[in-house]
């Protein structure tokens, strides 16, 4: 990328005026020029992304400079001064103010400038604009679910492109953080409050991550971050929302399966994982933890939903959370309906 290239683009991301300042000759900026978006870190796909990179790509080529300035001298002093027979060590000075004033005011004012920056940067991660598209997401082990203004929710975050765009975020059960390295955006997702995050994306389709360890299968708890072109968004929205209500009850029962988070635990071809498998569980007799045994009907079934602990089968972890208020009564409904057809 040509420096004018690369200038420009930091300056068309709307960001403080100080940022549209930023010395684009400065060795930090040539790096990136040199070693592309890539090298280091995905593409920048967000408004925040540059001003991010920015400030890290100038503290490690400041932190190398020191690094390899030190070690050199280092090195250059145990040759120059090393003992050598016939020649006695002299006294060395104790004291010199030009070196100390020196080593004191060049890094305080590099200082000034990070922080600065940092906090600039910080600043404009923090606060998410006012005219921002709001959607609710709902962490738990281990899968998200994200919930849009007209109530819909969906397990992949789909996003409109070029508009600040704010997540609400909460948690069912642990500590988790939302994480999408594109956009250069993380943020903890805690139980019992809301935090928040934005950004401004531009097409494509992007990995999330959770980055707080949270359990067995924390690692497998990943999303789609599906940015539409701005145009596109309210009908795919639209289209998204009517086809859970147009399934017969069967398939809407697989679509909750799948989004809800039961597919993270429970497979449906036998294999158990974290919970037991789906594979003929109606109607079979299962073992319980206290040494009683009880028949997978609809009320097992529905008290399993809504109340996980009550009854856990033999040789499993009592994981689950509640899905109290988070699957309606005819979302549960189709469920069994789709576990009784998995024989
Ligand atoms: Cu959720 Cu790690």
């Amino acid at each position: 990328m040509t420096p004018l290239l690369a200038s420009t683009k930091i300056a068309a991301c709307g960001l403080s005026p100080l940022w549209a300042q930023s010395p684009h000759w400065a060795p930090s900026t040539l790096w990136a020029q040199l070693t592309g978006s890539s090298f280091l870190f995905p593409e920048q796909k967000s408004t925040v992304a540059a001003e991010v990179d920015w400030v890290f790509y100038f503290i490690l080529t400041l932190s190398l400079i020191f690094f390899v300035i030190i070690i050199a001298l280092m090195v250059l002093f145990m040759i120059a001064y090393r003992r050598q027979p016939g020649v006695e060590p002299a006294d060395s000075p104790a004291h010199s103010t030009a070196l100390e004033v020196t080593w004191s005011v060049v890094p305080g004012v590099l200082l000034i400038f990070i922080f600065y920056w940092g906090f600039a940067g910080y600043l404009d991660l923090r606060t998410p604009p006012s005219d921002s598209y709001d959607i609710s997401v709902m962490a738990r082990q281990w899968s998200w679910e994200f919930t849009y203004p007209n109530g819909f929710s969906d397990k992949d975050l789909h996003v409109p492109a070029g508009r600040p765009v704010r997540l609400v975020m909460t948690s069912n059960d642990v500590l988790h953080s939302l994480y999408v390295p594109a956009f250069r955006v993380k943020q903890d997702v805690v139980p019992g409050r809301y935090t928040y995050m934005w950004f401004n994306a531009e097409p494509g389709e992007y990995q999330l991550f959770c980055t707080e360890y949270c359990g067995t299968d924390h690692s497998d708890m990943l999303a789609k971050v599906i940015v539409h072109p701005a145009d596109e968004f309210p009908a795919w929205l639209e289209k998204a929302s009517n086809v859970a209500e147009t399934l017969p009850p069967v398939e809407a029962g697989r679509y909750y399966y799948e989004r809800k988070g039961c597919a993270q635990c429970h497979t449906i071809d036998g294999t158990p994982r974290v919970g037991p498998s789906f594979k003929g569980v109606y109607g079979r007799q299962e073992k319980l933890a206290d040494g009683s045994t009880v028949t997978v009907d609809e009320n097992y079934i529905r008290e399993s939903i809504l109340d996980p602990q009550a009854k856990v089968v033999a040789g499993f972890k009592p994981v689950m959370s509640s899905y109290k208020g988070m699957l309606k009564d005819k979302q549960i409904s189709v469920i069994i309906e789709f576990l009784k057809s998995l024989k």
